[in-house]
C-alpha cells in the first residue's frame, strides 16, 4: 500500500505536481492515502516516506513547503496568511501547479473570504455608528492585508487597533497601512497576556482561536466579553471540523482546533456569554466559522 501511495506522489512529482484538472484526484487520494493512516502503527513511517517524496517540493517557495517548514518558528504566520490574500503562486514554472491545487483548495478560499466577512461586519457596524467614529481591537492581525483594504476603501469613520505578537508581523503590517497612520496603531503584545484598557465597537479574531485548546479559547474569551461596548460585537473566527483540506495542513505538520459551530456556542455559554447574544456565522466555502457574541445596546430609561 505504502509503496503503490509512494510510486503515485513520485510520479506526479516528476511531472510538475497536479495539473488544474487534476484537483479532485489529488483530494481523493490524500483522502485515502490517510484511509489507510488510521489505526496504523507504521503512520509516522508512512507520513515521513511521503514527506520525502515530496521533498523538492517543501521548500519556502512555495505554498505546502512554507507552511511544512514554518520559517518563522509557528504555523500560519503572517507571511503565509498574506499569500492566501494575494493569491500566492511560485514562479517557479516546476513548481507553480502544486500553489495553484493549494490555493484551490476550500481552506484556502475560506481564508481569503474572511476578508470579506470582516469587511462586511465593520460595514455593518460602520454604517449603523451613522458616521459616528467606531473602534475596532484586532487581536492576531499578521499581515494586515484585511485592515489596510477596509482603510483604503471602506468608510472612514473606523479605527483600528491591531495586536501581534510576532514583531515582523507588526512591522509587515504597519508598512502596509503606513499612509493611514491616524486611523490605525498597532501592539506587539501576547494576547493571553493581555488586558484590555477600554471597550471597543467590534472585537475582531481570525487564525488565533483555533490554535488554542478548549480552556484557553475560554480563558481568553472570558477576558475579552466585558471589553465589548455597548452595541458591540466580539467575532471569533475557527475553521470547521468539515474542512475538506484538513488532511493537506495535518500532512504540513499545521494543526488547528477544528470545530463546530455547536461546540463554538458552548465555549461561549461556558466562557460567561448569554446564549441568546451568541450566534455562528460562516463564510460561502463553510469552512470558517465565526462565532459572534453581541452586547446588547444599553436603551434609555422612560424617566
Ligand atoms: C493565522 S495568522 C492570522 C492573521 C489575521 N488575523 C488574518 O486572518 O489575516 C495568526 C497570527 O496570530 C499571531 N499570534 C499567534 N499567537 C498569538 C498570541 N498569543 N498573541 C498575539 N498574537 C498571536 C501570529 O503572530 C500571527 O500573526
Amino acid at each position: 500500500m505504502l509503496a503503490q501511495h509512494v510510486a503515485f506522489l513520485e510520479k506526479l512529482v516528476q511531472r510538475g505536481g497536479p495539473q488544474d484538472d487534476e484537483h479532485l484526484k489529488m483530494d481523493a487520494w490524500i483522502a485515502d492515502f490517510y484511509d489507510g493512516l488510521h489505526h496504523n502503527e507504521a503512520k509516522e513511517v508512512w507520513l515521513d516516506a511521503l514527506r520525502k517524496v515530496l521533498r523538492p517540493v517543501l521548500i519556502p517557495g512555495t505554498m505546502h513547503g512554507w507552511a511544512y517548514l514554518k520559517p518563522y518558528g509557528y504555523a500560519g504566520d503572517f507571511e503565509i496568511i498574506d499569500r492566501h490574500y494575494l493569491n500566492y503562486v511560485t514562479a517557479d514554472p516546476a513548481l507553480a501547479a502544486w500553489d495553484r491545487y493549494w490555493q484551490a483548495g476550500a481552506a484556502a478560499k475560506a481564508v481569503r473570504n474572511r476578508k470579506s466577512y470582516f469587511h462586511q461586519l465593520l460595514e455593518q457596524h460602520a454604517h449603523s455608528a451613522r458616521g459616528k467614529g467606531i473602534t475596532v481591537l484586532n487581536i492576531a492581525s499578521g499581515p494586515g492585508r484585511d485592515v489596510y483594504e477596509f482603510l483604503h476603501r471602506g468608510p472612514k469613520n473606523v479605527c483600528f487597533e491591531c495586536l501581534d505578537q510576532d514583531s515582523r508581523a507588526v512591522e509587515h503590517a504597519s508598512t502596509l497601512c503606513r499612509e493611514h497612520s491616524q486611523r490605525v496603531s498597532f501592539i506587539e503584545a501576547n494576547v493571553l497576556k493581555y488586558h484590555p484598557a477600554r471597550c471597543y465597537d467590534v472585537i475582531w479574531s481570525a487564525g488565533l482561536f483555533d490554535y488554542f485548546s478548549d480552556r484557553t479559547f475560554k480563558l481568553l474569551l472570558r477576558r475579552l466579553i466585558p471589553s465589548i461596548a455597548p452595541g458591540g460585537q466580539l467575532v471569533i473566527g475557527n475553521f470547521s471540523e468539515s474542512n475538506p483540506n484538513h488532511h493537506w495542513l495535518h500532512f504540513c505538520e499545521w494543526h488547528l482546533h477544528h470545530r463546530s459551530g455547536e461546540q463554538l456556542v458552548r465555549l461561549a455559554v461556558e466562557a460567561g456569554a448569554r446564549r441568546e447574544n451568541v450566534s455562528v456565522g460562516k463564510e460561502p466555502e463553510g469552512v470558517n466559522l465565526f462565532l459572534h457574541i453581541n452586547q446588547p445596546a444599553i436603551t434609555p430609561s422612560a424617566d
